[in-house]
């Protein structure tokens, strides 16, 4: 095995050259940028009528479709997403009653008859903690809404403990009944001391045994795991990895361990921080964990076919996040507090149980929020998302903007490509490896100062600094 410790070393001093040059703040902190633009906890209120003003499909009845299934067994330490855990059936089906109602209401309010799907993810929370009926019950009235004939892909997120035992086999052959192919399971570690401070429902046999037995249904397999959290060394990182590239998936995915809430809501692990500084894990290490890990997995066959996520074929992933980050589809998302991004504009239903169910009962759509781009943001958000996970495309921006590419951003543009974290042909711009490494932070240099994630006084007034252009 390659001494990935010493070879992490010259990424963490090209970290710190990067943090001179103003473009990372100097604590280090990152902001998980490259789903929406502009950040989705600044959208005001708005009524139903004024939500979907003008608004028009890009392909009529044709969506990526998003579903929110908020329950878990029990509440990880480092999850800020909106959840209920430990509940008891009732109250999932009592949940279940209200999606159904809001689906129902929001074809009605479209007038459409069925939602075409292109690709669809079942998220949460964790949508496989319904008991195998319930997840049955749902599966039908969601293909009663949703048509899944023309769906090359059939995403559910999950969690291993849900998919052992009679029930957890059980389960899997009810998502594979209803043509679910690709499901992404939240591993988050192998190491069981990491594992019990994050407060999993799962050890690292059990996840082993979930990942089995995916593959051994047929399913495709995305692996999940978090890097930075309390409890891991450098060591225990690699060990996680190396053994990770042995399960037999053909994609892993990362996630730097995020301490500050990027959305509605707060996770216990903020709190954690402030009583437990002295377990945190230093900057320095975690960049050297997500260096190592680059390195690992590409001396497995493992490349970062979109962002943080490794893969051995380009063709291994998620279409449904493809559609969205990349090639800016229509996506409409249903349940507790659920993203839609509908061409112009973007929508999140509300994130609480109590308003969700008055408003579906009173037959209105759950969105609550809506934020309508004007032409500058709608700018901004075609090159973010793009660039941040695969590349912009020039034609699909002139398309979309009406202008060329190469008319905007242009101090930027060769500021990136001067530090060769940019390359660009006639057909796109996209981040280098190097690039790749950044590109949470790269994408801020294309943000207005009022939504930057961080104060201007946390950064070095360095030619890179996102205050600047
Ligand atoms: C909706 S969550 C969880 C899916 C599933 N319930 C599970 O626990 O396996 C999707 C993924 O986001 C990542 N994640 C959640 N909170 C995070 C945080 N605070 N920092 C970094 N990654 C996080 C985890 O890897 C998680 O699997
Ligand atoms: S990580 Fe998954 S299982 Fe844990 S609280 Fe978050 S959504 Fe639930």
């Amino acid at each position: 095995m390659r001494d990935y410790i010493s070879l992490s070393t010259a990424r963490w001093e090209e970290f710190q050259e990067f943090q001179r040059l103003g473009l990372i703040p100097t604590h280090g902190d990152f902001s998980p940028a490259g789903v929406h633009y502009p950040p989705i906890t600044n959208y005001p209120p708005i009524s139903q009528e004024e939500a979907y003003n003008g608004f028009k499909e890009i392909v009529p009845g044709e969506f990526d479709v998003y579903v929110h299934i908020p329950f878990c067994h029990k509440r990880c330490l480092f999850c800020h997403y909106p959840s209920r855990y430990n509940c008891n059936e009732a109250d999932k089906d009592i949940y279940l009653d209200h999606l159904e109602m809001e689906m129902r209401n929001w074809l009605s309010f479209r007038g459409l008859d069925k939602i075409k799907a292109r690709t669809i993810l079942i998220g949460g929370g964790t949508p496989t903690d319904l008991s195998p009926k319930q997840l049955e019950r749902f599966l039908t009235f969601f293909t009663k809404y949703v048509d899944i004939s023309n769906c090359p892909q059939f995403n559910y997120d999950v969690d291993p403990s849900t998919l052992v035992g009679d029930k957890g086999l059980e389960r899997l052959r009810i998502i594979k009944d209803f043509k679910g192919d690709r499901l992404t399971i939240g591993i988050q570690s192998l190491n069981e001391t990491v594992l019990k401070k994050m407060n999993r429902s799962h050890n690292a046999a059990t996840a082993k045994e979930s990942v089995k037995n995916c593959l051994d249904m047929g399913f495709d397999v995305n692996i999940e795991f978090i890097y930075g959290h309390p409890g891991e060394t450098l060591q225990n990182w690699i060990d996680v990895i190396e053994e990770a590239c042995t399960l037999g998936t053909e994609e892993i995915q990362l996630y730097r361990l995020k301490i500050e809430p990027y959305g509605d809501q707060e996770g216990t692990i903020k709190r954690f921080s402030v009583y437990h500084e002295d377990e945190l894990i230093s900057v320095e290490d975690t960049i050297r964990m997500k260096e190592m890990s680059t390195l690992i997995l590409a001396d497995h066959g493992f490349n970062e076919n979109l962002r943080r996520v490794f893969t051995k074929k380009r063709s291994n992933i998620s279409l449904y996040a493809y559609n969205q980050c990349c090639r800016l589809k229509d996506q409409v998302g249903f349940g507790l507090s659920a993203f839609s991004s509908l061409n112009d504009r973007f929508m999140i239903n509300t994130p609480s149980f109590d308003e969700y169910y008055k408003r579906t009962e009173n037959n209105e759509i759950a969105a609550d929020r809506c934020l309508i781009r004007n032409a500058d943001q709608q700018i901004r958000w075609s090159v973010i998302l793009p660039l941040k996970n695969y590349f912009i495309d020039k034609k699909l921006f002139r398309e979309m903007n009406g202008i060329e590419l190469n008319s905007v951003f242009q101090k930027q543009f060769a500021l990136l490509k001067q530090y060769d974290l940019i390359t660009e042909t006639d057909r796109k711009i996209e981040l280098t490896p190097k690039g790749a490494f950044y590109s949470d932070e790269i994408v801020h240099m294309f943000y207005e100062p009022q939504h930057q994630s961080f104060p201007e006084s946390d950064f070095v007034n360095g030619i890179m600094n996102p205050y600047t252009f």
